[in-house]
């Protein structure tokens, strides 16, 4: 396999860290000799042809900025084998032999389709929800838990004070690991993710654990897919008749400057993806395993499902003293 031309996109829901990642990967394709473009609008973009040639001053002061200039997109024509043609076919026109896609699982699965029409494909994890089975970590994932904590801990100050109940809703569609980091950072009195379902009368008791251990302020953090935080509330305040505010952080938590942590591991995993190419490697997804970044094949990884671990939960009511 001979790289000439690398194509480089972000797809799904932003991440702090695509930037650094993107910037990572065209100086490494230019410090192997590739040329490098820049694939606008995710895979919607490939399908349109929407492309920029990326030379190294164009992604200079980018590795501290949240979002990403590639701008990104979830599209529904590329999920369709006719769509997925068209991509394969501007590739071709363009000459371009591979694609490094920056995103989740839904990104992952598109990058799978596409390497079926013979291009030369390797992912990148980036998203929030850090869900992704095959890496311990995905890009955005610190930046996002620490932009959740800094908020929480400003709510706590006001519910203290108040000695309220407070319910706090974060990001995780299907996944409850941001919220579980959220949840132990901050000292939440109880934490509710999709993975491990617990009862509105499990959640009470907690609650009122916590009381009879002497506190007058709870703080609840919930995965948006695991309940709403107003649905949380509702079942707090008919059991106890305390009165919960709630707070939805939203996309607050997606934006944001990248942590240390973020620039770091995007500027490696940039730099791995690029290497893999350059070694002929393709159908691969940067991951970090054991301490250090590494990779595995792409059907292999996306079959890969992460667990949350029951420890997490242990350790968070041996906390609040239950
Ligand atoms: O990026 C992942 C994620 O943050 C999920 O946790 C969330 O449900 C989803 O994106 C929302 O994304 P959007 O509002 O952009 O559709």
């Amino acid at each position: 396999m001979k790289v000439r031309r690398i194509g480089v996109l972000t797809s799904g829901g932003d991440a702090p860290g695509m930037n650094a990642c993107v910037r990572a990967v065209v100086r490494a394709a230019i410090h192997h000799g590739f040329e490098v473009y820049g694939i606008r609008r995710g895979w919607h973009g490939l399908i349109q042809g929407d492309v920029v040639r990326l030379q190294i001053r164009d992604v200079s002061r980018i590795i501290n900025r949240g979002g990403t200039i590639l701008y990104t997109a979830r599209s529904k024509e590329f999920m369709t084998p006719e769509g997925q043609q068209k991509a394969a076919n501007t590739c071709k026109f363009l000459g371009l032999d591979s694609v490094i896609a920056i995103g989740g699982d839904g990104t992952f699965r598109g990058a799978q389709a596409l390497s079926k029409f013979g291009v030369n494909v390797i992912g990148i994890p980036a998203t929030i929800d850090n869900d992704i089975g095959c890496t311990n970590y995905c890009l955005g994932f610190d930046t996002a838990a620490n932009t959740a904590i800094e908020c929480i801990d400003k709510l706590r100050d006001t519910m203290q004070s108040h000695e309220r109940c407070s319910v706090v809703e974060v990001m995780g569609r299907h996944a409850g690991f941001l919220a579980m980091y959220v949840g132990l950072a901050a000292g939440a009195t109880a934490v509710l993710v999709p993975e491990h379902p617990v009862s509105y009368e499990e959640l009470v008791e907690k609650i009122r654990k916590a009381r009879l251990n002497g506190f007058s302020h709870y703080m609840v953090v919930v995965a948006e897919g695991a309940a709403s935080g107003d649905e949380v509330a509702n079942a707090i305040r008919e059991a106890t008749g305390l009165d919960p505010r709630v707070t939805v952080l939203g996309h607050i938590q997606r934006g944001g400057d990248p942590t240390g942590r973020d620039r770091v591991a995007a500027t490696k995993m940039g730099y791995l993806a690029v290497d893999l190419l350059n070694q002929g490697l393709t159908n691969r997804i940067v991951c970090t395993k054991d301490g250090g970044f590494t990779h595995v094949d792409m059907d292999e990884g996306l079959s890969t499902k992460k667990n949350m671990q029951r420890m997490e939960m242990d350790v968070l009511d041996a906390m609040t003293g239950l």
